[in-house]
């Protein structure tokens, strides 16, 4: 599929390691059906080792879907690419990650300082696969490094066929904000689709980064913790015009133990129970009560309790409405 089909519908789920597993990914697309898809960053070392992994697992209707490869050894990054494209739309290469333990490795954000071996990446994986290609970077390593527009030019010429930028650079981490103005610049100065990353949680930040970026479209991290609906919502204001609402405190909580069941369907009850622990604040909030509701969530690591506190937690927001 071209690459200009795959970012149709100018949303995609930005790649979140530990966060954009098999399981949020089914629930995005059952929100939405036409945005990209991006798998948590797939290690090329880990993946050259180790074949048989749960983070490949895809469903037929996850295309269109990106699957992301970090690592600096372009022949190695190559090969794994081109086993990705069993289950891949298109390969991403990660050249954003500003993590201490990545950037010492020389993967990440580190390509951004080393732009001859990224363009090597670019080259080596172009050659080896079919499918369109796409590198994800920030706007530089520092304030004083900002080389994005240059670093975007030089992939767009070493093959690659999509951008997505995070307008922060290495040393923000996540702090500060994403600048999109600057991301206007680089849309100038290359040709290959561009989207906008950092952000944006809303209908009315998305409408305000693609105005301010100039950008194809936008990719959305962080934003979707806790409600998995925001790209489809996104999607149908971009498509119609039409503002669909928020998810209500009542439909959050269900949604928390809809996605909680469906993590210990896929991992297991015990490591299933553990892994939504991190994402019970993003569910269970607005209303008062809540953080100690959360502080005893994270305790319980039996099913049944949690289900009974879930109950009381539904029943406590319901209360606080009609209050
Ligand atoms: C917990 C976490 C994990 C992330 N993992 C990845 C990753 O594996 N690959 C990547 O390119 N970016 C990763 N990112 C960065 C996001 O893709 C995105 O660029 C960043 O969060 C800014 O977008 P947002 O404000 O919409 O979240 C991660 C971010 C977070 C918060």
């Amino acid at each position: 599929m071209p690459v200009k089909k795959l970012i149709s519908s100018r949303v995609s789920l930005a790649p979140m390691a530990g966060i954009t597993d098999y399981v949020l990914r089914s629930l995005i697309r059952e929100h939405s059906k036409t945005c990209l898809l991006t798998t948590e960053m797939i290690s090329s070392e880990a993946l050259t080792q180790v074949k048989e992994t749960d983070i490949v697992k895809r469903d037929n209707n996850h295309s269109p879907i990106s699957y992301q490869l970090s690592g600096h050894k372009p022949k190695m990054i190559a090969d794994c690419a081109e086993y990705l494209q069993q289950f891949a739309d298109m390969i991403d290469i990660n050249m954003g990650c500003p993590v201490n333990k990545v950037v010492k490795g020389t993967d990440g954000c580190a390509l951004m300082r080393n732009v001859e071996l990224a363009e090597e990446i670019v080259k080596t994986v172009k050659s080896q696969i079919k499918i369109p290609l796409s590198v994800k970077f920030r706007l530089g390593y520092t304030f004083e490094e900002l080389n994005y527009v240059e670093y975007g030019q030089r992939m767009q010429e070493a093959g690659a066929d999509f951008i997505t930028i995070h307008g922060r650079t290495r040393s923000q981490m996540y702090g500060g904000k994403a600048d999109w103005k600057k991301i206007a610049e680089l849309k100038k100065n290359v040709d290959i689709p561009v989207f906008a990353n950092g952000d944006v949680v809303s209908i009315e930040t998305a409408e305000k980064c693609l105005e301010e970026s100039n950008a194809d479209g936008i990719a959305i991290g962080r934003g979707v913790l806790g409600d998995p609906s925001l790209i489809a919502r996104i999607e149908t204001y971009l498509q119609t015009g039409k503002y669909l609402p928020p998810p209500t405190l009542e439909e959050k909580i269900a949604g928390m133990r809809d996605y909680l069941y469906r993590e210990i369907e896929f991992r297991g009850e015990d490591v299933g129970i553990k892994f939504v622990r991190k994402f019970y604040p993003y569910y269970i909030n607005g209303f008062s009560g809540a953080s100690r509701y959360r502080g005893e969530l994270v305790l319980l690591d039996n099913l049944k309790d949690i289900n009974k506190m879930l109950d009381e937690v539904a029943l406590q927001s319901c209360k606080n409405m009609l209050v």
